[in-house]
């Protein structure tokens, strides 16, 4: 899919992260993300952090788009864009997905998930999560297909 991934989609995942990270809910960090994510059958869920309280209920953007999607029903994913930065700041760093979300990503997305890290339209890294998390643990382990 990493190929197939158009200039124009990829702009449009970006364009929809920063419209997603508008809602993130983050008293306590300051730190907005936004995420959207890519199915295979060509939707777009889009995601927010939301943070908590009580800290460890902190859902990350990325976990809320996956979530969102397949609780819908749709599982097989192609491509993620995830921005983020402290309110009122521009990116010096991209962000990446943490350890956690990237677990959570590879149990539906696998090693060909495209993962674009952006600070702007223009300005992006673009990786897979093989390349993220390599030897990952996934379904195929367990003899699992989740679909
Ligand atoms: N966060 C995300 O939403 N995604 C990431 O990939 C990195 C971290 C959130 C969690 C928390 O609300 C804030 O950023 C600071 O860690």
């Amino acid at each position: 899919m990493s190929a197939e991934l158009s200039a124009e989609t990829r702009a449009e995942l970006i364009r929809a992260a920063f419209a997603a990270r508008r809602f993130a809910y983050v008293p306590y960090s300051h730190f907005r993300v936004g995420a959207a994510l890519l199915s295979k059958d060509g939707r777009v869920f889009t995601g927010c952090n939301i943070e908590n309280a009580g800290y460890t209920p902190t859902n990350c953007a990325e976990r809320t788009a996956l979530f969102k999607a397949v609780s819908e029903g749709v599982t097989r994913f192609a491509a993620i864009a995830i921005v983020g930065s402290l309110e009122g700041k521009t990116n010096d760093l991209v962000t990446g997905p943490c350890g956690v979300c990237r677990q959570a990503l590879y149990e539906f997305g696998g090693p060909s998930l495209v993962v674009i890290m952006a600070k702007s339209e223009q300005d992006y890294i673009q990786t897979t999560l093989g390349e993220l998390l390599p030897y990952g643990f996934g379904p195929q382990n367990l003899e699992i297909d989740p679909e």
